[in-house]
């Protein structure tokens, strides 16, 4: 058995895609478990970027069979855009497997996400409006339609009448706005069902037979531990978990099967969208995180909000996930700066709190705690091994092993594979 997990730590963004295409070199299959196009990953090869988002990291190898699994909601023109640009580009696209579980993205979910975003006004959540929510709303309500009913024209077209007829009343009387045409619809998604066909299986009995045989199985997390519908900020999260539970739920693999759960950690903290973010900063340093970083969504394009690394976050995700490994990256976007800092913990009305807080109340009103280290103000991201790296960095890097109690993994130091120095071994 041979397998290993890639689980963001903080608010998403932490670039899981580029640890993920670098582990999927010597992996067999990587799959995708839970979120869907909210989700942007890109993969930096040879200077050219791959921005990737329902299909997994490891798609630009043709020979690593690639999974989007029962977890997923799939948007299916977003999903066969992102085939034809990748085919365009000279990527092959020849052993994607489609869970027939996944739930399937309507034009409908993503009206209902734009509807409640604007309802919402200054509560609103800042989501990527891309119908995520709503397709999990639909699924945990029982009302969902499924890749597999999307393969039945009979059974689609029943599913699709009750949908529409329910959610066109939700429109008209609720939202005040237009609903879906019936048949609009149907030819449209039964146009996808014939281009996607190819690809749908059982991927539950498909990656549980990989992990038996002893293929390499690499689970790719989207999204984030702080943005898990259970753990993280609520209701600043996303509706699925990507947690590493969550990759065991949503790719149908046990608990027992996972090994080598690696946490990345951006080396700062960005987070888009709404919601608490206790070592935010709006000055300065922010701007120069986001200038220097490019911190900018790939799915939005919103401007990322930008702060100093979290270890209470890091920390709290380590126990979440039980982290094997941190793989730490962008550290050399900290190259430049005279000292750097980490927030350590947070007090609370004068208190330092133990645990992280569940109270969002809480959270809006922590204070962070800070230490201080000195910068290392040379470029790192020629750095090829550990003792290469300048001292400051290595002290920056341990300190954050030592604060969060997991020991590192991997150091990025750039966007290419050739920018990533291994400290551990992990296929
Ligand atoms: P993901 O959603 O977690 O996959 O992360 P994103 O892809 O949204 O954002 C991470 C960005 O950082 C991407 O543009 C990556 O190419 C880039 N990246 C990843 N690791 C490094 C690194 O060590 N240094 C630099 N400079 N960029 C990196
Ligand atoms: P990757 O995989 C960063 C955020 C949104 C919003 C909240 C809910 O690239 O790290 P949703 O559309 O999911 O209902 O939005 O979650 N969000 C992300 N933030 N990276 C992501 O994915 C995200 N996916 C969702 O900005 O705050
Ligand atoms: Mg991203």
């Amino acid at each position: 058995m041979a397998t290993a997990m890639v689980i963001g730590t903080q608010w998403g963004d932490e670039g899981k895609g580029k640890i993920v295409d670098y582990l999927a070199q010597k992996a067999d299959v990587v799959v995708r478990s839970q979120g869907g196009n909210n989700a942007g990953h890109t993969v930096v090869v040879d200077d050219q970027a791959f921005a990737l988002r329902l299909l997994p990291s490891g798609i630009l190898f043709s020979d690593k069979t690639c999974i989007i699994g029962s977890g997923v909601v799939v948007n299916p023109a977003v999903l066969l855009e992102e085939i034809a640009g990748m085919t365009s580009k000279g990527v092959q696209i020849s052993k994607l497997e489609i869970s027939t579980r996944a739930h399937v993205i309507m034009p409908y979910h993503i009206r209902i996400d734009e509807e409640d975003e604007k309802l919402k006004g200054d509560a609103k959540i800042g989501t990527t409006k891309n119908g995520i929510g709503p397709c999990y709303a639909d699924k945990v309500n029982r009302v969902g339609i499924r890749v597999g009913d999307l393969m039945n024209k009979d059974v689609f077209a029943e599913k699709l009448r009750m949908n529409i007829e329910l959610k066109n009343r939700l429109f008209e009387k609720y939202y005040g706005c237009e609903g879906f045409d019936y048949d609009t619809v149907l030819k449209e998604y039964l146009g996808y069902a014939d281009q996607i066909r190819q690809y749908v299986k059982d991927t539950d009995y498909s990656a549980n037979v990989y992990v038996a045989e002893g293929k390499k199985v690499l689970f790719e997390g989207a999204q984030a531990t702080m943005l898990d519908l259970d753990h993280g900020t609520y209701p600043f999260v996303t509706s699925s978990n990507p947690t590493a539970g969550g990759a065991c739920t949503g790719s149908g693999v046990g608990p027992r099967r996972m090994e080598n759960i690696v946490g990345v950690v951006k080396a700062y903290t960005t987070r888009v969208g709404a919601g608490p973010f206790p070592a935010e900063q709006i000055n300065e340093i922010g701007d120069m995180l986001r200038n220097t970083g490019h911190e900018f969504g790939t799915v939005t394009g919103r401007p990322r909000r930008c702060g100093w690394l979290d270890t209470a976050v890091v920390k709290y995700a380590a126990m979440l996930n039980s982290l094997d490994y941190l793989a730490i990256t962008r550290l050399d976007i900290l190259d430049n700066l005279d000292t750097i800092k980490i927030c350590t913990g947070y007090k609370f009305k004068g208190e330092l709190l133990k645990e992280y807080p569940a109270s969002l109340e809480v959270l809006e009103n922590v204070e962070p705690v800070y230490e201080e280290m000195p910068g290392w103000k040379t470029p790192i991201s020629k750095c090829k091994s550990y003792d290469e790296l300048p001292e400051a960095a290595r002290h920056y890097v341990e300190r954050i092993s030592q604060l969060v109690g997991v020991p590192l993994g991997i150091v990025s130091v750039g966007p290419n594979r050739n920018q990533t120095i291994v400290l551990k071994k992990i296929f």
